[in-house]
């Protein structure tokens, strides 16, 4: 049903019209979840309570949701890395480029799967994270320095060069925390690693990364939308208000773990 609506747009609009809708509404069940999940990490204070949510949330039905939700993380976070190589580079050949990101993405969820299928996998933390930090600065800064050179404004480069470092890090997240169950689990695991101050600097990088890209693609998408530019700059007010909220309690529970 649903791929039968897509490809009746992409035969009268062409795919590009139809993959940058997928990708907004992709962004903003993005935001929701990420709203979603900092306030279920809040029950990290009490651990018996965080297990208890956890176990609920471990029936098949939400496991399915979980496995279900690389979905969007992957075609958001490729899509969004497509845009970006236009935008920086300026070549596009459309064809070839959205056949990559449509196997590539269909490749990563299979992974994901097989990941939390198999369950018994690990790695140090540590070597994890510091190497996709390195790789995710490293494109950042690849980003930044063909962006600079855009006209445009300080705040959209900044979408631009947070969405490179993103590209790396949000599908490293997913794939680390699905190696095994008690990965993200079990709250002893979880707090154990979070202890952990290159982790903790890791998280509250995230952290402040996502909610500031999240925030200003809302606040442009709300932009596209509205005529009064009274209602826009008040509904800015509370994105940025909103975002800033949730920066706050996220970099709180990361600092008092
Ligand atoms: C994972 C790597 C990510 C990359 C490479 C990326 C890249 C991008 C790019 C290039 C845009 C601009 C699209 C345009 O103007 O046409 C964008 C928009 C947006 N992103 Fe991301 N993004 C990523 C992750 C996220 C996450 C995790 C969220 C939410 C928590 C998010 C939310 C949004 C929203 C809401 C928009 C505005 C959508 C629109 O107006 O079309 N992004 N992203």
């Amino acid at each position: 049903m649903i791929l039968r609506i897509l490809s009746s747009y992409a035969t009268t609009r062409g795919w590009p019209y139809v993959l940058a809708w997928c990708h907004r509404i992709a962004g903003l069940l993005l935001i929701g979840y990420v709203w979603f999940h900092i306030y279920t990490l809040l029950s990290l204070s009490s651990p018996p309570r965080y297990d208890a949510t956890m176990k609920f949330y471990g029936f098949f039905l939400f496991r399915i949701l979980e496995w279900a939700l690389a979905i969007p993380v992957i075609f958001h976070a490729l899509n969004g890395g497509r845009l970006i190589l236009y935008e920086s580079f300026e070549t596009r050949d459309d064809e070839s480029m959205i056949r990559w990101l449509l196997w590539l993405s269909a490749l990563y969820v299979a992974l994901l799967g097989a990941l939390m299928l198999i369950g018994n996998q690990s790695v140090s933390a540590v070597f994890f994270w510091l190497t996709m930090i390195i790789a995710g600065l490293t494109l950042a800064y690849g980003v930044a320095s063909k962006v600079w050179a855009i006209q445009h404004s300080l705040l959209w480069k900044l979408q631009r060069i947070t969405g490179a470092y993103l590209l790396i890090l949000i599908p490293a997240h997913m794939l680390f925390m699905h190696l095994n169950y008690a990965m993200a689990h079990e709250a002893n695991t979880v707090a154990m690693r979070m202890q952990n101050y290159f982790i903790k600097a890791v998280d509250i990088s995230l952290a402040v990364v996502v909610l500031y890209h999240a925030g200003y693609g809302l606040v442009s998408f709300i932009g596209d939308y509205l005529e009064s530019r009274t209602l826009r700059i008040g509904l800015a007010g509370l994105v940025i208000l909103v975002m800033l909220l949730f920066a706050a309690v996220g970099i709180r529970l990361t600092l008092v773990i």
